[in-house]
């Protein structure tokens, strides 16, 4: 991008070098600049538009690394800027809006529909506003071989270039209080984050836990993906969290936190949902992936969110779809589903088709929310003289009436 702009050959050593040696910038320097995008201190900046024979501003402009005092330098000269560019900047800002062909779905079910193809291409072609919930789990760019060979390994420019693309759509496509879920390295959630800071509202950076990491030399055990959490507008027309159990010991099932030492204020159905997420399971054994290769999330995790932001009967669009995990949870859960995936969908179609084990493992999953223990732990504890919920029998979750308010209620 760097290179690029300021018309330097970065494929060839001897223009790297010859740079380097003209500006006193190191040529690893040079190319991290090019590749990360760092902005170049004041100083190198001043000695690389001596270099190529720029002024600052010129070189500023060229290469979009645009100072505080630059930008209210441009706005302040919005009027001049027009009339110089008049036509030009008319088809700059039409660019995101040319119309997409139409494109014809390779599945449906009563609730969803599966595009094949290129997600920002078919979202193109979908009215404003038409989306409850998105949830987006891209490659993160680690050299991956999906099905579809896709390229992912690209520099960093152009990946967060493609991510901008369909981040563009996901926001136009969500309805206002509609919630958007982005699943992704925390490296590539950083920029991202940024990004979407410009057009929807920031909730929650979800810490998901990584069960099976490996260490990586000179760095920090990688122990979380993130999950970022936006709404468009001020307010999410849905929050209702699931409520989760207490954390106790799996063997000898004593509390593993205080709460305070509140526990006669604890709420029977539950603890609330935290942005660290510890319990989502990898999909690693061959037995319950639903395609061979790639990453697929767990049915829990979809099954969370989709709870989280969405009714019965509202709109879910995924345009990743993978191994169809986000259509597969939207259909169980009957919401709508609007699914795309560049690579083969045939895994996805067949999964739709039998969803029977799928359905009761995530009955299973469901049977462990809103209650501050699960059945057989309550009676293990009360057999053990531990606390249970009906210890306190003024906040009995049997009382129904209650139950609506203790969903609100503390802890
Ligand atoms: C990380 S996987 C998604 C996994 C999915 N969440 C699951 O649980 O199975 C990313 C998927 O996005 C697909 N993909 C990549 N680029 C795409 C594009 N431009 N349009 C649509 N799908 C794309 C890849 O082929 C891959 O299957």
């Amino acid at each position: 991008m760097f290179f690029h702009a300021l018309n330097i050959d970065s494929s060839s050593r001897k223009a790297l070098q010859h740079v380097a040696k003209s500006t006193g910038i190191p040529v690893a320097r040079l190319k991290a600049i090019d590749a990360h995008g760092f902005e170049p201190t004041a100083a190198e900046i001043e000695r690389l538009a001596a270099f190529l024979g720029l002024t600052e501003i010129a070189f500023r402009l060229r290469t979009g690394f645009l100072s505080r005092p630059l930008r209210k330098l441009l706005a302040a000269s919005a009027d001049e800027i027009d009339k110089l560019l008049g036509a030009k900047l008319g088809n700059v800002a039409s660019f995101n809006q040319t119309p997409s062909k139409t494109v014809a779905p390779s599945f449906s079910t009563d609730f969803g529909v599966l595009y094949q193809g290129d997600c920002v291409e078919i979202m193109r072609s979908l009215p404003d506003q038409c989306c409850d919930l998105i949830f987006a789990d891209p490659p993160f760019n680690l050299d991956k071989l999906y099905p579809s060979e896709m390229d992912d390994d690209l520099r960093q420019d152009h990946y967060l270039e493609w991510c901008e693309g369909w981040l563009d759509q996901c926001a136009r496509l969500l309805r206002d209080g509609g919630s958007l879920f982005v699943y992704n390295l925390p490296k590539w959630n950083t920029f991202l984050s940024a990004y979407l800071n410009k057009h929807l509202t920031f909730r929650h950076w979800i810490a998901v836990d990584i069960k099976f990491s490996l260490p990586i030399s000179g760095r920090l055990y990688p122990s979380h993906y993130s999950l970022l959490y936006y709404t468009k507008g001020g307010r999410p027309a849905n929050f209702q969290p699931d409520r989760m159990p207490m954390e106790i010991c799996p063997s000898c099932l004593v509390d593993l936190k205080d709460y305070g030492g509140y526990k006669d204020k604890m709420n029977p159905l539950g603890v609330n949902l935290t942005d660290v997420w510890y319990d989502i399971p990898p999909v690693r054994h061959a037995k319950y992936k639903k395609r061979k290769s790639a990453n697929e999330l767990s049915i829990k995790l979809l099954d969370r969110v989709i709870e989280l932001a969405s009714k019965e009967g509202e709109t879910i669009l995924d345009p990743f779809g993978g191994s169809g995990t986000t259509y597969a949870v939207a259909e169980m859960k009957k919401r709508k589903w609007i699914g795309m995936e560049i690579g083969p969908v045939e895994d996805i179609i067949s999964r739709m088709k039998d969803l029977k084990d799928e359905n009761q493992y995530l009955e299973r999953i469901r049977d462990g929310y809103n209650k501050l223990f699960l059945p057989e732990h309550a009676a293990a504890r009360k057999a053990r003289g531990l606390w249970t919920a009906s210890s306190f029998n003024n906040r009995s979750p049997e009382n129904l009436e209650e139950k609506q308010q203790l969903l609100l209620g503390p802890y």
